[in-house]
């Protein structure tokens, strides 16, 4: 695999969290996606390494936001994709395959279905030079 700085959609880079402290520099093990291919209003999959193994992930955006979840039903725990990292989204809402739960775009809040109130397991990203990237803490 080639170095990471070669990559020009897999970049390193600096940001600032929301209350405006300096985060770590992101390697290529965080970048998750360029921004352009997450559609405005949709959901778009992604793999991460969050410590444990690879987890597959729902990324949700809507306009400049973009948030991202574990790819798991709060229901029972079930995958929402309908097929791997194939997404449902009706009437602006996220629509998990197994048993209909829907959920806010892109705040994960579920509106509709067995689980209504409960939320999606949230993994903090950022946007960074048009790339989303896991936010994690310095260490
Ligand atoms: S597992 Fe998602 S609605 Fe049941």
């Amino acid at each position: 695999m080639a170095d990471w700085r070669e990559r020009p959609d897999c970049r390193g880079a600096q940001y600032s969290d929301r209350a405006g402290r300096p985060q770590v520099t992101q390697s290529i093990d965080s970048a998750l996606c360029r921004l352009d291919q997450l559609p405005d209003g949709g959901a778009f999959a992604a793999e991460a390494d969050l410590g444990e193994g690879p987890e597959s992930l729902v990324l949700l955006r809507r306009g400049d936001a973009v948030r991202a979840f574990l790819n798991v039903c709060p229901h029972a725990g079930r995958r929402l994709d309908w097929a791997p990292g194939r997404f449902l989204i009706d009437a602006g809402l996220l629509v998990c395959a197994a048993h209909g739960a829907s959920f806010t775009v892109p705040d994960g809040r579920c509106v509709g279905g067995p689980c209504r109130g409960s939320t999606l397991s949230e993994v903090p990203v950022a946007v960074v030079d048009d790339t989303v990237v896991l936010a994690r803490s310095p260490q």
